[in-house]
């Protein structure tokens, strides 16, 4: 008998940047993990130790060196639109599309007729916050605004998948705590599978089915992974059952950020 095979499948990841004047260099080596449809994975790991370099993989941006990625049991040969990325920073919105236009973009590429898709990203426009900014261009937002467009671009294209990484980082607390409660209900109600990147071991508590920490790089990999089954209301910073998730996801992170300070001298 066979078990449903994970949605996401990374099996003995590797991943070598080379380089034409030095010497290569080993981001990742022998990275496995399997995401099983429908979890919230956040993964947490020092700055450098190859967070960003993973989800490129997954997302078809980035080859790996050596090892497999499978979706749905298809090997990631290229980016596809059943996983949809939101890149660190805020670079990638179309300068000469209007907020409402990036938004809508990949649906009018997908063929969806113009009130359909109007309607979706005018709904995906208020649901980050940004109701009546439809009009305005990228070089008129601030950076926070283009981080929340670029999550409703993702979002408004209902991709099988979401690709995170550190979404949240650029938008002040409060836009923040919003964003997190409404990632976490639209993925309970749809059942979104999601590979979610952040420094923050707190987000990572209120969002996550399951947190994975990285080793410090160079030649990183899963250090360890942590159940979060906590209720809605366990995820609150206060709640005793919080503090011990946050104690055993700090634990295996520590050492980590210690080692990581010690190599960058
Ligand atoms: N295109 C590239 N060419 C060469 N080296 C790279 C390239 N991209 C990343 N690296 C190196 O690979 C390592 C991992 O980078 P990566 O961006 O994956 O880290 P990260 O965990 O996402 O860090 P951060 O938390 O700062 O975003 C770093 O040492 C980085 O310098
Ligand atoms: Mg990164």
């Amino acid at each position: 008998m066979s078990s449903t095979p994970a949605l996401v499948e990374l099996n003995g990841v590797s991943k070598v940047y080379r380089s034409l004047q030095g010497s290569d260099y080993v981001a990742v080596r022998d990275f496995s993990l399997d995401i099983p449809a429908g979890e919230f994975f956040c993964l947490l790991g020092t700055s450098g130790c190859g967070k960003t370099t993973v989800l490129n993989m997954v997302a078809g941006f980035e080859a790996t060196s050596s090892g497999t990625i499978a979706v749905a049991g298809k090997p990631v040969t290229r980016p596809d639109a059943d996983r949809g990325v939101v890149f660190q920073g805020d670079d990638s919105l179309y300068g000469w599309l209007s907020a409402l236009g990036n938004i809508e973009f990949g649906l009018r590429m997908r063929g969806i007729a113009k009130a359909e898709r109007e309607r979706k990203a005018r709904h995906y426009l208020e649901l980050v916050g940004l109701k009546g900014q439809d009009h305005k261009h990228p070089a008129e937002l601030s950076g926070g605004m283009k981080q929340r467009i670029q999550i409703a671009r993702a979002l408004a294209n209902e991709p099988q998948m979401l690709l995170m990484d550190e979404p949240f980082a650029a938008l002040d607390a409060h836009t923040r705590a919003d964003m997190q409660r409404e990632l976490k209900r639209i993925c309970r109600e749809t059942g979104r599978t999601v590979l979610f990147i952040t420094h923050d071991i707190d987000e990572a508590i209120i969002l996550a089915d399951r947190i994975g920490v990285m080793h410090a790089g160079p030649a990183s990999k899963l250090k360890g992974t942590v159940a979060v089954t906590l209720t809605p209301e366990e995820r609150e910073r206060t709640h005793d059952k919080f503090t011990a998730v946050y104690r055993e996801v700090h634990g295996l992170i520590r050492d980590e950020v210690a080692i990581s300070l010690k190599r960058a001298h």
